[in-house]
């Protein structure tokens, strides 16, 4: 299969991780006999240094034009006090508005050998598994009028959904779920919001749909309490752009550090773009130490979704949770009697693993 894979390393470690997950794409195209090529392109800080701007036209259309994009982090003091139109953080969610990503799917799972990475406790997260499906184009963050009012004394920000908006990723879960353990857990605030009504209704009618799938709602407060307290109990969980956002970083401490946390964020027809969950780290970057595993797993996402590549994401997968399960681990682990290594060494015992496994 021969493929364009537009990589967009960003800034700090962003650059790191993403030449360590090219890595492993180039060891998967070799081992299973594809064609994958590679084109880097700016978008962030090192975008506002380079062209003035967080999110270059080239770097759209380079990833319209794509067949996939991995991206890494962007960020930095370096660019903290500027603008807010030229904050690197402005190409992210440009990026994402620009190629229609409304699905952002957080698979989180808990490694064996990584219990005692986490601060809960090693039964609660023992055998969590779930996949969190988080609306990412509406609601909160995209909603206007977003201004202050009354010379600055009061405030207004917009939640707005639209029908369309809710199904699509609503079918999305469902279909997501259908590839996993069947179970949809939907999480909303339908005791207050509109929107949570609505979104609740919509979820009610798709469930014709998919009657191999198990539904339930739950508040979303609940289930901020659900999610660390019991997180086996979910499989796939579906919800809106604000309380994704936040569910997601709390169900990162089940892994232990963000620096495991893959994300695959899709278009209804267009191209997929995967990153890691975490930032750019100033603080570690250029040191070599910083975690690779978040993002060669979503180059394991890209090669599902996008590609359709099952087999080859597998052997990833395998590969990681075969080197983590034998002890090895990066500086932001903290693994019992651990062998800690650097990214090049993590990436290439993964490589190894791939090339060797049968
Ligand atoms: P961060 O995720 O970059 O770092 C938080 C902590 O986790 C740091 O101590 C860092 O060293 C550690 N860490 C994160 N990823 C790691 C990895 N792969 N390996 C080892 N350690 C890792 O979040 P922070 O510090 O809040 O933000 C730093 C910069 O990144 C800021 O400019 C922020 O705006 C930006 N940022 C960008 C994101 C993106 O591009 N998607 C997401 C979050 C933050
Ligand atoms: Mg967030």
């Amino acid at each position: 299969m021969e493929k364009l894979i537009v990589l967009l390393p960003g800034d700090g470690i962003g650059k790191e991780v993403t030449a360590s997950a090219q890595d492993i794409l180039e060891t998967v195209s070799e081992k299973f006999g594809h064609s994958f090529s590679f084109e880097s392109h700016d978008i962030g800080g090192i975008a506002v240094d380079n062209h003035g701007t967080p999110l270059p036209d080239q770097t759209v259309e380079a990833c319209k034009q794509a067949d996939a994009v991995l991206l890494g982090a962007v960020g930095g003091p370096k660019w903290d006090n500027l603008p807010s139109h030229l904050r690197p953080e402005r190409g992210l969610l440009g990026i994402r508005k620009a190629l229609d990503l409304f699905a952002n799917l957080r698979p989180v799972k808990g490694f064996p050998t990584l219990l005692h990475a986490s601060p809960l406790k090693e039964e609660i997260i023992n055998g969590s598994d779930l996949l969190i499906v988080r609306e990412l184009t509406g609601g909160l963050y995209f909603g206007t009028p977003s201004e202050r009012r009354d010379n600055g004394n009061a405030v207004v920000d917009t939640l707005t959904y639209t029908r369309r908006e809710i199904e699509r990723i609503v079918d999305k879960a469902f279909q997501s779920a259908q590839l996993r353990q069947k179970k949809l857990t939907s999480v909303d605030k339908a005791n207050v919001l509109e929107s949570s009504k609505l979104w609740r209704e919509i979820v009610e009618e798709k469930k014709q749909d998919y009657p191999d799938v198990t539904v339930d709602h739950v508040l979303v407060d609940a289930a901020a309490m659900k999610l660390i307290t019991n997180p086996s109990a979910f499989d796939v969980i579906v919800t809106e752009n604000m309380f994704g956002d936040i569910l997601s970083d709390e169900a990162s401490v089940l892994t232990g550090s963000l620096g495991m946390l893959p994300s695959a964020s899709l278009a209804e027809n267009g191209v997929g773009l995967y990153e890691p969950a975490h930032g750019s780290a100033p603080d570690i970057a250029g040191k070599g130490i910083a975690n690779p595993i978040a993002t060669i797993l979503s180059a394991a996402l890209l090669l599902r979704y996008s590609f359709g590549l099952d087999e080859e994401a597998l052997a990833i997968e395998n590969a990681v949770e075969a080197v983590v399960n034998e002890g090895y681990h990066t500086a932001d682990l903290h693994v019992e009697n651990g062998k800690l290594i650097n990214t090049n060494e993590m990436t290439q015992l993964i490589a190894e693993f791939i090339k060797n496994e049968t």
